[in-house]
Order: structure tokens, then sequence, then C-alpha cells
């Protein structure tokens, strides 16, 4: 075919002829061609209930339920944020590539990603980004964590915005890696303490982290323990072939060198006993702060009326 000629159905045309009849678009073309799919709050909640409906099914994970490795997904698609750069954070989903999805931090979150597959597959017009989010906020409320309020507008992007490695914390340090982690994602010390709350939830997994262990008696239901815990229990290092770890007196909870830092610093730790003696007041601090975390660098079009909390699963 030459330069200056393509074919329509079968008829060679030339551009400099009259536009034929039948490339014009109709003046009323804009009520024929059919609008592209908004989803609704109900859209978003039938996405939430699939998820719930998914973690009831498919209990023969870990302790019992994907929740921690689904609100883990959460929070460290967001925690790459920069608050400098406005670089990183949920938007995106740049961790289903390769560099990011393959540093050491993300290591065993494919069993998350893999988790929330069918339901991609299901509803196919949710983001990545959105699901992730949507996953983590469906999770803890599913194991019986506070309300979160929650927004979409995340798009995914291509391998280009994969954040670099070494934004996300390192469990072998103390404070100061602590502040300076979580001041670039733009959060206080209180903020810190409240977010970690959710190693309530979970455990380490010796070929994930290299750690080993829950942290409480009860790793797949949301409470304030973490606090109690850190207080109440005495804190020893684990004499073991591993990387530094407390453990306590029983030698069946684990505490992380960053998790032991939140009672041995001042800063820190007023916020974890006033977060152990009142379970409320960690639910509606932790609301607050996974709720921004999950927003951070997220260029909504939508405002803060957008924000939705989904109702549970019965
Ligand atoms: C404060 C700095 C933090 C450090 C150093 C840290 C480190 C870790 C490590 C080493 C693990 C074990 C991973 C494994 O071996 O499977 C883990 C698990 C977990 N983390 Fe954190 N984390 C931090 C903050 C957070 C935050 C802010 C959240 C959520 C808001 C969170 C939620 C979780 C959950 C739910 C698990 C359990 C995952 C599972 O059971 O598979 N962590 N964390």
């Amino acid at each position: 075919m030459r330069a200056g000629y393509y074919a329509f159905r079968s008829n060679i045309v030339h551009l400099d002829a009259p536009i034929p009849e039948s490339f014009k678009v109709p003046s009323d073309a804009r009520l024929k061609i059919p609008s592209v799919f908004t989803p609704t709050t109900q859209d978003y909640q039938k996405v939430y209930d699939a998820i719930a409906q998914r973690l009831l099914d498919d209990d023969d994970y870990d302790d019992g339920s994907y929740g921690p490795v689904l609100l883990r997904l959460g929070w460290h698609s967001s925690g790459t944020y920069d608050n400098l750069t406005n670089t990183g954070g949920s938007n995106g989903a740049t961790m289903r590539f390769p560099p990011e999805g393959d540093h050491g931090a993300n290591a065993g979150l494919k069993a998350a990603r893999d988790f929330l597959e069918p339901v991609k597959k299901s509803f196919p017009w949710i983001t990545y980004s959105d699901l992730w989010t949507l996953g983590a906020i469906c999770a803890i409320q599913e194991m019986g964590g506070p309300d979160i309020a929650w927004r979409p507008g995340r798009a995914d992007r291509d391998v280009s915005y994969c954040s670099p490695d070494g934004r996300l914390p390192d469990a072998s340090k103390g404070s100061d890696h602590l502040r300076g982690i979580f001041y670039r994602m733009g959060f206080n010390d209180q903020e810190i303490v409240a977010l970690s709350g959710a190693h309530a939830l979970g455990r380490c997994h010796t070929d994930r982290s290299g750690f080993e262990g829950p942290w409480t008696l009860s790793p797949i239901t949301m409470t304030n323990d973490y606090f109690k815990l850190l207080i109440e229990e005495e804190w020893d290092w684990r004499n073991w072939n591993g990387p530094r770890q407390y453990q306590d007196k029983t030698k069946t909870l684990m505490m992380l060198p960053t998790d032991v830092a939140l009672i041995k610093d001042e800063g820190f730790r007023s916020h974890v006993q006033r977060y152990a003696k009142d379970q409320g007041e960690f639910f509606a601090d932790f609301s607050q702060v996974l709720m921004t975390l999950f927003e951070l660098g997220v260029p909504f079009e939508s405002g803060v009326e957008a924000r939705n909390v989904f109702k549970r699963s019965e």
C-alpha cells in the first residue's frame, strides 16, 4: 500500500478525496456510543464482598486466614511513598513488576497478589492498585478491626514507575531508622506507633523475612494485644541461628528490633502505653492513619466525600 492511501472495506480511498458518508460521525453519535462503565459504591461493595467471601472459604493458609498477608500487601504498596518527590505510594501497583516485586521487603507478597487474582478476573474494571488497598481494608474489617474509610481512584502504571529498593523499613534497625522511613511519608511519632499495631496480626516467616513467629496469640483477630504484650512481657534476645529477634519467656511469641524500639524510645513509649490501655483509642487512630497511608500520593479526582466505609460480611 502506498503512503497517502489506505484500505477501507477493500476500497482504496485517496486522502484528498471528499470524506465518504460512511466515514462521517453522525451528529447524534454521542447518544449511540455506549458510555464507559463508571463503577458506583455498590460495585465496590461487591468487590469487598467477593474478597470477604474468599477469606472465609480459603482458610487453609498460615493461621487460618489470608487476612494478615493482604494487609501487608496494601501497606507495602503504599509505604514506598516519598513526600519530597511525591513518588511511590499505592497508585500504580508497580509491585506487579519484577524490579519491585523482587525487593527483599516484598518477599512472600505474591501469595496475597495471587489470592486477589480471581477477584480481579470477576471485576476486571477495578485497577490492581485500588484492589490491593481495598483487599487490605476488607481484611482488617473482617478480622474484627475498625472501620476504614476508602475511596477509589488509583491507576495502574507501567514498570517505569517502580519504586527504588530501600523505601520500606528494615526490621533489624532502631528508632532513628523508623523515624527516617515514616517521616519521609509524612507521619509523626504517634502515627508510627499506631501503624505498628498492625503487628497484632500475622506472623514472620523464615523463608520470607528470615524472622520467625507471631507477635500475638490471636494472629487473625485485630486487637491491641501487640501493645499490651510489648509492655507486660519481658523480651529477651532469642538464641538461634537466625536474624536477631526478641522472644517472650514462654518462647511462643516474638518481637522485631523495630517493635521493641517502640518501648525503648521516649517519644514512642507514651503512645504504646495509651494504646495498651484503650483498644478503642488504638482502633480510632489506626483507622485514621491507615486511610491516610493508603491515599498517599494518589491523584484522586474525587474529594474526601467519596470516602466510604464498606458493610462487613454477616
Ligand atoms: C514499623 C516498621 C515495620 C517493620 C520493620 C515491619 C516488618 C515486618 C516483618 C519483618 C514482617 C514479617 C514478614 C514475613 O516474614 O512474612 C512483617 C509482617 C507483617 N507486617 Fe510489618 N513491619 C512494619 C510495619 C508494618 C505496618 C505499618 C503494617 C500495616 C499497617 C504492617 C503489617 C504487617 C502484617 C499484617 C504482617 C504479617 C504478614 C503475614 O502474616 O504474612 N507492618 N512486618
